[in-house]
């Protein structure tokens, strides 16, 4: 296997794979080793069916069905487009295009379920010529640059994620009371430890506040872990080509949509969701 690193902390992409002739369990744990290790894999060139993804995927684990009030609600894919069945682009104000908003908020996926996904795998179909780039931030090199005393100050700490929290920052109403209901805030370690690789900072739009600490305290720690993490030199930002897929450790990174640029143009991908086999505490 062909690959090549794309930057200094994290991320690697894989070049001469077609994930459709994949036959042997070997290549699979090369695959989950070289997403242990780096935290996002890009595959290049995969013009695949859903099928196809799907069928890929479940080789890393059980796939989450989509939540109601997204696109793809109850399927095994999650559908991002900013344009109708008819293929007209939605205006700013409608659904499609305000989650689309909500995801240019750094975010780790399904860190709002009980047991949080362990990875997530996105097929890019329609892209834009400009922008709308994907960015990941290494949250294992962000934990490592804490300082020694704020390190110890949280190891122990758990927060409480709630899909409401950051959806309802973008518009009051996008969150609907369907999705309230069925998405009660729950609580994760905000240090995760991976045996092999270290700790990581699990953080992101759905975090609320640390459990414990007044809102004032918890708002004053979540901005001193802030400062120190570094947006530039901690991100890998990535350019989409055409049938890219990108898979990503929810684990180990937290990731972005980023605004296309220019005249709005459709884009669409394509998502699957491994779900994770333990939850971050061990409360529940
Ligand atoms: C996702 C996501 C970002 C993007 O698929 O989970 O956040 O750039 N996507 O579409
Ligand atoms: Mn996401």
């Amino acid at each position: 296997m062909i690959t090549n690193k794309l930057s200094k902390f994290f991320a690697i992409e894989i070049k001469n794979l077609d994930l459709r002739k994949i036959t042997s369990k070997e290549t699979i744990n090369i695959i989950s080793d070289l997403l242990l290790e780096f935290s996002v894999v890009v595959i290049r060139n995969q013009n695949i069916t859903d099928d196809e993804h799907i069928k890929f995927s479940e080789n890393f684990g059980t796939l989450e069905l989509t939540k109601v009030g997204t696109d793809g609600s109850g399927s095994k894919l999650i559908i991002l487009r900013n344009f109708d069945e008819n293929g007209n682009i939605v205006p700013s104000t409608d659904r499609q295009r305000l989650n689309n908003l909500a995801n240019q908020a750094w975010h780790s996926d399904s860190s709002f379920k009980k047991i949080p996904s362990k990875m997530s795998i996105l097929s890019a179909k329609m892209i834009p010529s400009l922008g709308g780039n994907t960015e990941f931030l290494s949250m294992r090199a962000s934990y490592n640059a804490l300082p020694q005393e704020l390190k110890l100050k949280i190891d122990d700490k758990i927060c409480w994620h709630d899909y409401s929290h950051g959806r309802s920052k973008i518009d009051p109403n996008l969150v609907t009371p369907e999705e309230k209901e069925a998405l009660p805030p729950v609580k994760q370690k905000l240090v995760l430890h991976d045996n092999r690789y270290g700790k990581s900072l699990y953080l992101g739009a759905h975090c609320r506040n640390v459990d414990g600490m007044s809102n004032n305290d918890s708002n004053a720690l979540l901005a001193e872990i802030n400062s120190y993490i570094d947006p530039k030199k901690f991100v890998y930002s990535h350019v989409w080509e055409p049938f890219d897929l990108i898979m990503w450790d929810n684990r180990a990174v937290l990731h972005r949509a980023t605004p296309i640029k220019g005249k709005i143009q459709k884009r669409l991908m394509v998502r699957t969701t491994v779900a994770g086999q333990t939850s971050t505490i061990n409360e529940y």
